[in-house]
């Protein structure tokens, strides 16, 4: 595992949220290795089990985000806001915004976050 900071600096909670981004790299990485394979081997058997393994490794990297919503800020607002969302995604951006800071005269009042 490599830290930019050093690692004294850092408390428990943000090298847990070190290890578990890690791990979702780690199998991110995996997924797509599979994937790779299961597009090029000529033998449907192996072809077969890289895919068993490549979909396993989508479920773990799918925990290791759910861990990081409950865990990390940020995570848990854009994952309501684009996860299972439709069309484009720039267009869901954009009405994110305009809840959170309508567009006209300028204010100094807010409507806090209407995406909750
Ligand atoms: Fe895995």
């Amino acid at each position: 595992m490599a830290y930019s900071e050093p690692y004294d600096a850092l408390d428990e909670k943000t090298r847990d949220i070190s290890r578990a981004i890690t791990s979702l790299r780690e199998e991110l990485e995996a997924i797509d290795w599979y994937n790779q394979r299961v597009s090029t081997t000529q033998d449907q058997e192996l072809k077969d089990v890289m895919a068993h393994n490549r979909d396993e490794e989508i479920e773990h990297a799918v925990m290791a985000f759910e861990w990081l919503r409950r865990n990390m800020e940020g995570f848990d607002e854009d994952m309501r806001t684009y996860l299972f969302s439709e069309g484009s995604l720039l267009e869901v951006e954009d009405k994110a915004t305009a809840a959170v800071a309508p567009k006209g005269p300028a204010s100094t009042m807010t409507i806090g976050n209407l995406k909750n």
